[in-house]
């Protein structure tokens, strides 16, 4: 198949931090169809091979498994190209067009992989370009928009230019190999489906953890905050594929149908639930990975006096048949004790317990981050006796160990269903403005509050009152257990 794929902003931080490692290991892996372009649009004057020495430098810089030997990198470079564009200019849309035309590849893809306030100029310009026919798909990466107003304006531009299925919306944890195997673990066995409801499940944890700080996101973190950069997005996400019903078949819309159902039915937070259910906390100074860290508001870029939060625990429900009642937990933050991202859903005790110990629940792990896998807690017998007491085990698989040679990352997968039309992985907007309008009594309540964020220790799971919060329905975050 043919494609092209245009990168805008493509001398900027994505494109060269996870789009290019990305390309080049699906290039690597033989999963790039071959013939393909990658072009490169930015505002500074380069030719083709000044553009292909700057990403081959780049590469330095990232993961070391990902950087190319000389050969591999001389190989992959072949499709390279870069391409001047002033983006407010329409004649350089024309000249873009006309690039693409000459060679009438069956598939186009444009990435915006730039500032988010050129969202809408570029789609406004691409659609008067008339390079928005059937064969084309524009990827956007978040942030899409501050708010629901603002992410309804963005997709109303979009829309003039592009059909909904034409506007891919990433969200990169949808791609994370952790993702793929939750929907295969609940769609593509038998095993746990019918255990999956109120019935058996006491409560869902969903952690996002970072032991990084702001670093020199100073600026765009303040503007934004957890809430906005984990919550509304990634952490949502997750909850839907937890928690949405089986789709009828693995069509995308199908998928995305299930999931705008799940955030249509999440609790709506009052004033008085976002008091008591939502926990905001800045982290100070304080000690991650046994070396002092400074704290929020020392950061480069943060002013003294900001209110933003940095950490976010709350507790939602969703109000359906086999959810209701279960709360299901989120928590998210910076300068936490790791980079821990997992699922856990703890199941409900046996109702009658007759071993001694036998009062611990099961519990499955779906882990995202640093490893992939799956852990299922059961209860076993240890030694032998009458008064046998149960012991906690574990039922532990290793994705990264089992599929060590085949594991596909999250852009490099994104990527290719992009390039694809594999729509599944990729956010609808009817799904981002649910998430938005979900959010949004949060946002206005936090600014209406004169009490700004708790603070926490850097190296800490966050304020005291997220573990209260938990324990006010009898429960404990996973590491509390
Ligand atoms: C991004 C956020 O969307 O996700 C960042 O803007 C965050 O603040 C990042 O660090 C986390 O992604 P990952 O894949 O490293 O967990």
């Amino acid at each position: 198949m043919s494609f092209d794929l245009v990168l805008f902003g493509g001398t900027g931080d994505l494109t060269w931090r996870k789009l290019m490692p990305a390309l080049f290991q699906a290039f690597r892996h033989g999963k790039l169809p071959a013939g393909g372009r990658i072009l490169a649009v930015a505002r500074d004057e380069r030719s083709d091979d000044e553009y292909r020495a700057f990403i081959r430098a780049k590469f330095a810089d990232v993961d070391p498994s990902k950087q190319p030997s000389d050969e591999e990198f001389a190989a992959f470079a072949q499709a390279l190209h870069y391409r001047r564009m002033d983006l407010s200019q329409p004649e350089h849309y024309a000249g873009l067009k006309q690039w693409l035309d000459e060679r009438g590849a069956e598939t186009v893809v444009l990435f915006l992989a730039t500032s988010p306030h050129l969202f809408m100029p570029i789609c406004a310009q691409l659609g008067t370009a008339g390079i928005n026919g059937p064969n084309v798909r524009v990827v956007l990466e978040k942030p899409l928009g501050h708010d629901l107003a603002s992410a309804q304006e963005i997709n109303r531009v979009v829309r003039a230019s592009f059909t909904e299925r034409q506007a891919l919306r990433i969200d990169h944890y949808l791609g994370k190999p952790a993702v793929q195997n939750l929907s295969a673990l609940r769609f593509g066995n038998a095993l746990f489906e019918p255990l999956w409801k109120r019935e058996s499940i006491a409560n869902i944890q969903i952690t996002l953890a970072e032991a990084i700080g702001v670093g020199t996101r100073g600026d765009f973190y303040d503007r934004t905050g957890a809430l906005r950069d984990m919550v509304q997005n990634h952490a949502l996400q997750l909850l839907t594929m937890i928690a949405m019903e089986p789709p009828s078949s693995s069509d995308a819309d199908a998928i995305r149908d299930e999931k705008l159902k799940v955030l249509k039915s999440l609790k709506p937070f009052t004033a008085e639930t976002v008091a008591r259910d939502v926990v905001r906390g800045q982290y100070k100074a304080g000690t991650v990975d046994g070396a002092p860290v400074k704290g929020y508001l020392e950061e480069v870029k943060v002013p003294g006096d900001s209110r933003t939060e940095t950490f976010v625990a709350l507790r939602t429900e969703v109000q359906n048949w086999r959810w209701a009642g279960v709360p299901f937990y989120l928590r998210t933050g910076k300068r936490l004790p790791g980079r821990d991202a997992q699922i856990v859903v703890n199941f409900r005790p046996v109702p009658h317990p007759i071993f001694p110990g036998a009062n611990r629940a099961n519990k499955l792990v779906i882990k995202l981050q640093p490893e992939d896998g799956l852990e299922l807690h059961l209860l076993a017998a240890k030694g032998s006796g009458t008064n046998e007491m149960l012991v906690p085990v574990k039922l532990d698989l290793d994705f990264d160990r089992a599929f060590s040679s085949e594991r596909v990352g999250a852009y490099e997968r994104l990527l290719l269903d992009a390039i694809a039309g594999r729509l599944n992985l990729f956010v609808r907007s009817d799904e981002q403005e649910q998430a938005w309008r979900w959010v949004e009594p949060i946002l206005k309540m936090w600014a209406e509050d004169p009490n700004g964020p708790r603070t926490y220790a850097a190296g800490s799971w966050g304020p005291p009152a997220s573990s209260a919060m938990v324990a006010r329905d009898g429960c404990a975050w996973d590491e509390e257990q």
